[in-house]
């Protein structure tokens, strides 16, 4: 559905018509500008069923998966067929994000997946293939907000950010990233090193992350 004024339209969400980009949405640049942030204002709104979808979806054996090695934490994959409005609502947007951002007119999902971390989950350090793009929507950080090591904070860590770099150029020595809250959307260059520390508070955090590029590719991002 195309509300009035609005380019990207809305999703119906129990009876409730939710714009795809509000218009009062900004994406601001974060102290690194190929680092963007956007909060979305109504993200309390959509939360609870997409937390309630995603865990249900935790038993899922198509779609469910358990990942060790680089990526310690249970990944919930192929948002588009989570039969879900939530999720199609910030599928949308995510696309939406890219498409403002890298200033392409079309938006080619590669790979979508939620990131379901427990305590002692993790995530390394790792850069994304397949991707112009990468997103990451903080969807529910857990009762428990502390930031700083053993919370489960995304950080990058990579050489080409000053940010990381702080004590000499080229040495990472300052591992850091935006400080989001649930409702954050981020993106940023898909080769960016980037992890999530281990996650050590009681309940659940979880996450959305995407690959996206202009123009879709071939092959299975799964392979
Ligand atoms: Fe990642």
């Amino acid at each position: 559905m195309v509300l009035p004024g609005s380019v990207e339209g809305s999703i119906a969400i129990a009876g409730h018509e939710f714009e795809v980009w509000p218009k009062a949405t900004r994406v601001e640049d974060w102290v690194e500008p190929t680092v963007k942030v956007v909060q979305f204002s109504d993200a309390e709104r959509i939360r609870p069923g997409l937390v309630a979808r995603a865990l249900d979806l935790e038993h899922d054996e198509i779609l469910s998966q358990a990942i060790g090695g680089i990526a310690g934490s249970r990944k919930i994959y192929h948002l588009d067929r989570w039969k879900c409005p939530e999720a199609d609502l910030i599928d949308a947007r995510a696309k939406a994000l890219f498409k403002r951002v890298v200033g392409a007119e079309t938006a080619a999902v590669d790979l979508s997946w939620a990131n379901i971390y427990r305590r002692g989950d993790y995530c390394l350090p790792h850069g994304h293939v397949r991707a112009t793009a990468a997103v990451v929507y903080f969807l529910d950080l857990g009762n428990d907000r502390q930031v700083g090591p053993g919370h489960g904070q995304f950080c990058f860590a990579d050489p080409r950010l000053k940010i990381c770099c702080q004590r000499e150029a080229h040495a990472m020595t300052t591992p850091c990233g935006p400080t989001v809250e649930n409702g954050t959307m981020i993106i940023f260059p898909g080769k960016l090193v980037h992890f999530v520390d281990t996650y050590r508070d009681p309940g659940t955090r979880i996450t959305v992350s995407w690959n996206i590029n202009a123009v879709a590719i071939p092959g299975d991002p799964l392979e």
